[in-house]
Parts: structure tokens; C-alpha cells; sequence
């Protein structure tokens, strides 16, 4: 049977205490709603619809084109979740399958739970997921009978007996799309918050002799964030995952709890990660690599066996073939390097593209930027750039072609060929001593 998954995002999140729209929050440097997107992704539904409201521009335009196979449908009034639920099945007439419901601010719900929820929804009418959080406090309670889910009660409505209920309510709901749509044209507002709720399904449901059930997942999957606070504990169990992922892939960290990762970092096996080191948004690094300490990498792809670091910052655009080395205090950005070329020391490297095998040497400034516009600098295979070498923009070095330290390049080297460009040296015969002399007595008529 077809699932189509339903994320609700309408919500203001007052408790966030922000202007910022709520799932638009970052973990792992990407906002709530993509890794509930990514969630909805992993059991490759017919359809997923976000519902929005508060901020429903600005989410837009941060998830921009990146989620061309998912559909809005927008809830004018936040009154509920009972309500924002229905305000989708509206956009969903003609879908008979099964709909799972995802919470945006409940970003860690692993694809195995979903899998497993997609499987129950064969054997009871409605499947919630449940969790036993270490501090149930704001959470619906589940109120069971053995497998059996008779109601959920929010926190706030909840009696003294209620409140003691440890299984709570993740906010993950399922069931098939005709009876839930049968089923929230008869919810009532008869609640503290006067809101309709998506949860009260389950006693209607009840009532009328249906069987709703619960699956449970570990607490740090169904972690809801409704503070900055709630955030940052998410953020940490973000970045244990993540680590813990990469070790079993065969990535070598050497002090796991200082390496920050990102959603979408990948890095390959045999890849050694030393202590301080943040992947940004957007990193691939292949295998046999080793990134050194205190190195900040976004926005690129490294190929495999480089050496990056200590200290290094790869920028958005960069693409390292094999075997690159970008030494310590390098900053690269939007630049291509083939094959074994080396980059060691103290350089800006900028809207360039190098060839083989060729060396850069320490200071080496590409002078990108005349105040207006970004300029390119292209070097071919075996160049040999000497020390402080400025290469001002559009500029071309040949294959083979050398430079002089401390030269300023103006112009195209051809292949083969050596640039000088830096004033020519004068030696003058005895004059550092003639110099020496001159200054120690200037400076002896000043003490007397
Ligand atoms: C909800 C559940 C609670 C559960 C908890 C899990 C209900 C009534 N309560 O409470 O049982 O334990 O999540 O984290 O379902 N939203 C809309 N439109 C609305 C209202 C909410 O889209 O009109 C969205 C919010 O943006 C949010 C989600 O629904 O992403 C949950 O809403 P929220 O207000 O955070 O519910 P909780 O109080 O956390
Ligand atoms: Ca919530």
C-alpha cells in the first residue's frame, strides 16, 4: 500500500523565544525541517507535504529548490494539530494509502522506526510511536491497555495518575488516509489549550471499536525541541551519532568528541580525522585521507589519500583530486587542484585552477578580487611557484612554467618559462658596517 508522509511545521514556536521560524533551527547545520524531510525520504513515499504557516516564505526559500518532489499546503490559523493534519488531508482527496505523520520539530526519527511503523499500520488502524523520555514533562502520556493504545493525554490535561505515565507521545502518528480523515472531522476544542488535537484521534478511534496500537523507540530519537535549550541537547546527540557513524564506516577520529560534523558530511574508510576539526555543510573527503588538527572544511569534495591541515580552511567550490596536500594556514576557495599538487604553507588560493603535479609555495597570494569583480587564475601541470608569489587575476601559467619568489604577476607565463618580477638586488660594498657606524653615533649624540 502507498504511504504518504505529512510533516507539520505551521507551529510559531513561542517557546523558542526567537524570530527565527522554529524549524528553521539548525542541527548538524541544517534546519529542523530537512532532517524530517530526510526522515520522510528514507521510506521512499508516493508523497510528502509539509504543512506551514508562521514563516512559510522564509521556509521556502531556505529549502528552495532542493525539495522539488514535495508539496505545501498552508494552515492560515495555527489550531492545532488535529487542525494542520487536516488542513494536508484537504490536498490529499484522492490518496487511499497510508499516512504517517512526522512533527518538524522532531528531527532524529531514524529510518528503521519508520520502516517498522509502515509495517505496523498492516496489523492495527492507528500506530503512534512511543518513547520513555528521562523527563516526560510537556509530553502527551499514552494510556495503554497492554498493546492496546486507548487515549493520549497532553501534559497540561492530564491528571495526578496520568502524569505518572512514563510512555509518551513522540508526535508520530499513522494509519490509513480515510480513516484519520473520517476521524478529525470529529474533533473537538474541548482541551486547556482550546486547540484541536491530532492525538485525540485515538480515543474517537477507540469509541468506535477500531484498535490502535504504539511501537516504541529509543528516547534520543523522539526528542521533540520546543527551546533553545531543548536544541542544543539536540544538536549534542546529533554529533555523538554522527561520530559513532563515522567510526563504524571505518573513519578513523582520534578524539571523537571534538570533531563537529554536519547532516550531510561523508567521509570515507581509512580516512584519519585528528582532534578539532569541523566539517560545515557540504563535505565529501574520500578515503585514505588525513585531515590534521584544526582544520575547518565546507563546501568541498577531496578526493582520495590527501593531506589536509593542521590548520587549514577549504571553502565552498574546492575540488581536490588524489593525493593534494593543503598545508597549514592555507585558505582555498572555489578552486580545482589535479592530482598531487601541493599547497603547503601560509597561501590564499581563490577562483583558480591548478594542474599536476605542481607546487605552491609558501605566501603565495592568487589576487582574486579588484574590489568589483572575482578574476581567475589558471596554472597548468608541473608548475613551481616560488615564495610570495601575488598572482593578480585573470592571469595563466603555462605547464612547466616557474615564477620567482616574491614576484607580482601581471602578466601569462608561457609554458617553460621563468618570471621574474621583483626589483633586481644591489649589493653595496661594506655598507651594512658604514650603516651601523653612522646609526651608533646618531643614537650616542641623543643620549648625552
Ligand atoms: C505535541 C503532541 C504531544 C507530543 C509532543 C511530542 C499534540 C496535541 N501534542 O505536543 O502529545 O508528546 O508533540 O513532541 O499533538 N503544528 C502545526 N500547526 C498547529 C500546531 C502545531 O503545524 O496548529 C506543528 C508545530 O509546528 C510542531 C508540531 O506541530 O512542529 C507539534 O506542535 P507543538 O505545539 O510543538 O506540540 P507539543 O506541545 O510539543
Ligand atoms: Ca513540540
Amino acid at each position: 500500500m502507498d504511504t504518504a508522509v505529512i510533516i507539520l511545521a505551521a507551529g510559531k514556536g513561542t517557546r523558542m523565544n526567537s524570530t527565527r521560524p522554529k524549524v528553521l533551527h539548525e542541527v548538524g547545520n541544517f534546519p529542523l525541517i530537512a532532517h524530517c524531510i530526510k526522515t520522510a525520504q528514507s521510506i521512499d513515499p508516493k508523497k510528502i507535504l509539509i504543512v506551514l504557516g508562521h514563516g512559510q516564505s522564509e521556509i521556502k526559500s531556505v529549502l528552495g529548490n532542493a525539495v522539488n518532489s514535495i508539496d505545501f499546503a498552508i494552515q492560515q490559523e495555527q489550531l492545532g494539530t488535529g487542525h494542520a493534519v487536516g488542513v494536508a488531508t484537504n490536498e490529499l482527496a484522492d490518496f487511499e494509502g497510508n499516512l504517517i505523520v512526522l512533527f518538524g520539530d522532531t528531527p532524529f526519527i531514524s529510518a528503521r522506526t519508520m520502516t517498522k511503523i509502515e509495517n505496523e499500520c498492516k496489523q492495527a488502524d492507528l500506530v503512534v510511536l512511543g518513547f520513555h523520555p528521562q523527563d516526560p514533562t510537556g509530553y502527551g502520556r499514552l494510556v495503554t491497555n497492554n498493546k492496546e493504545l486507548l487515549r493520549i493525554v497532553e501534559h497540561n490535561d492530564a491528571n495526578q495518575e496520568e502524569l505518572a505515565i512514563t510512555l509518551c507521545n513522540s508526535g508520530v502518528m499513522a494509519g490509513s488516509a480515510i480513516l484519520i480523515k473520517k476521524l478529525l472531522k470529529e474533533l473537538d476544542r474541548n482541551n486547556k489549550n482550546n486547540e484541536i488535537y491530532l492525538t485525540d484521534c485515538i480515543e474517537l478511534a477507540d469509541t468506535e471499536g477500531l484498535n490502535s496500537t504504539y511501537l516504541t523507540c529509543d528516547p534520543t530519537e523522539a526528542l521533540g525541541i520546543n527551546s533553545l535549550q531543548q536544541l542544543a541537547d539536540a544538536e549534542k546527540r546529533f554529533q555523538q551519532t554522527a561520530r559513532s557513524v563515522a567510526l563504524n564506516n571505518g573513519v578513523h577520529l582520534v578524539a571523537p568528541e571534538t570533531v563537529f560534523f554536519s547532516l550531510d558530511t561523508d567521509l570515507g574508510q581509512d580516512t584519519i580525522i585528528e582532534p578539532n576539526v569541523i566539517f560545515g555543510p557540504g563535505v565529501t573527503v574520500g578515503t585514505g585521507c588525513k585531515v590534521k588538527a584544526f582544520s575547518y572544511l565546507e563546501g568541498c569534495k577531496i578526493s582520495n589519500d590527501c593531506n589536509i591541515g593542521p590548520f587549514a580552511r577549504i571553502r565552498p567550490g574546492v575540488d581536490l583530486s588524489d593525493g593534494v596536500k593543503i598545508g597549514n594556514f592555507v585558505e582555498i576557495k572555489n578552486a580545482k587542484v589535479a592530482e598531487h599538487s601541493k599547497i603547503n604553507h601560509l597561501s590564499y588560493i581563490g577562483d583558480a585552477e591548478i594542474g599536476e603535479n605542481t607546487n605552491i609555495g609558501a605566501g603565495t597570494i592568487t589576487c582574486n578580487y579588484d574590489g568589483f569583480n572575482k578574476h581567475k587564475t589558471v596554472i597548468g601541470e608541473d608548475v613551481f611557484i616560488g615564495s610570495n608569489t601575488m598572482l593578480i587575476a585573470p592571469v595563466n601559467l603555462g605547464n612547466n612554467a616557474m615564477t620567482g619568489s616574491g614576484s607580482v604577476i601581471t602578466k601569462d607565463v608561457p609554458a617553460q618559462d621563468l618570471a621574474i618580477a621583483r626589483s633586481e638586488q644591489s649589493n653595496k660594498k661594506g655598507g651594512a658596517s658604514k650603516l651601523k657606524a653612522l646609526l651608533s653615533r646618531k643614537n650616542n649624540l641623543k643620549a648625552e
